[in-house]
């Protein structure tokens, strides 16, 4: 199916189905769950049983009001909902983050990596444009840095755990000239103000995320660990997603007339993070758009996907260790 086409199934035709999987007893995060996508899929994971919810939000008190109106719609009790504070734009804050989930978490069972953004405007964050920092090398540390509390849980209470990270179908049209550098060069390139192309790097920054998804999970088979890593798309979905650079009435006025028309509802679109986050062992390493396996298309498609995947991993590995030496080697 063309992108086209499958934009307009999955906007108009397919809605993905209300999870009904048990959260019975877990123990969740969700990052960015202050608003949109992450914030449904905490209320729906209340709603299926979830004994603690940690919104990891980079502003406490937007967290809080979240955390308020979550308690208010399920009624459930306001101990079970908390707020962490994590800037993925800052690896002091995501090393800080990740020691008091190994510190004070009796048990750690979903990491839903979902905190995103988008942007036109070139902004350094750390050692990277932004959006590379947030979606990609952040992410990656994250993991890496949660993944042996995540395999506690799982030998601890004989279950599986998952690490999910929300992606983006507009991966599939990430053109990625960047790439086109000798090996080593990719980051550097992508840091190039005066090469930038900011209309693509939204979706190249979720093309490196399931890059990262697949490695890690190559990395880490699930019969070594017990932890599904996997990455999910929501399709196109009424949230607050690059409405801060809409300037003027007029303009904002149009684009919510257009998201009217196109746009799942929130709700709708944060079934595919619950279901990411429950899915069974056959999701590991893998991409699940609309609550399906789907293979991986565009540049992260065959032979050519894997060798890039491994270029970007490359040096990926590289800036990760130089932020905490040995982190990519997890016990
Ligand atoms: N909506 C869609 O159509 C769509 C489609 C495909 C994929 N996605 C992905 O879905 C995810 C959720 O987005 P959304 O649509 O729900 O948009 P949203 O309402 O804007 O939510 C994004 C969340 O990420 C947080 N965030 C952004 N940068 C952060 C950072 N540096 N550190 C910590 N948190 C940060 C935001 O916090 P603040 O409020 O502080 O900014 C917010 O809570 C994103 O990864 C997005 O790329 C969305």
């Amino acid at each position: 199916m063309s992108f086209l086409a499958a934009f307009i199934y999955r906007q108009f035709i397919h809605e993905p189905p209300a999870p009904t999987a048990s959260f019975k007893g877990r123990t969740i995060i969700v990052t960015g769950s202050n608003s949109g996508l992450g914030r449904e899929a905490c209320r729906m994971m209340v709603r299926l049983g979830a004994s603690r919810v940690i919104l990891a939000c980079r502003n406490v008190d937007k967290g809080k009001i979240a955390a308020k109106d979550i308690q208010a719609t399920t009624s459930c009790s306001p101990d079970m909902l908390e707020v962490w504070q994590l800037d993925m734009s800052s690896y002091a804050s995501v090393l800080a983050f990740a020691e008091k989930v190994n510190a004070d978490l009796p048990r750690l069972d979903v990491l839903l990596a979902n905190a995103g953004r988008v942007t036109r405007k070139f902004g350094m964050t750390e050692d990277n444009e932004e959006s590379i920092t947030t979606h990609v090398v952040s992410l990656s540390l994250l993991a890496f840095l949660v993944l042996p509390k995540l395999r506690e849980t799982a030998m601890k209470f004989n279950t599986l755990t998952h690490f999910t990270a929300t992606a983006s179908e507009l991966y599939e049209v990430a053109k990625f000239k960047e790439r086109k550098v000798p090996d080593g060069k990719i980051f550097a390139t992508l840091n190039d103000k005066s090469k930038a192309n900011m209309e693509d790097r939204y979706n190249v920054s979720k093309l490196l995320l399931m890059f990262v998804i697949r490695q890690v999970a190559t990395m880490f088979p699930l019969d070594s660990r017990q932890i599904i890593m996997n990455c999910v798309a929501p399709g196109f979905c009424h949230s607050e997603l690059g409405m801060n650079e809409i300037n003027g009435p007029i303009l904002s006025r149009l684009v919510q007339i257009v998201k009217n028309i196109l746009c799942r509802p929130t709700e709708v679109g944060a079934r595919t993070l619950v279901y990411g986050a429950s899915a069974g062992a056959n999701t590991h390493g893998q991409y699940l758009p609309d609550c399906k396996i789907t293979p991986m298309k565009g540049l992260a498609k065959g032979k050519e996907g894997r060798e890039l995947q491994n270029r970007v991993w490359m040096e990926l590995k590289e800036k990760l260790e130089q932020i905490r030496p040995g982190v990519t080697s997890p016990s």
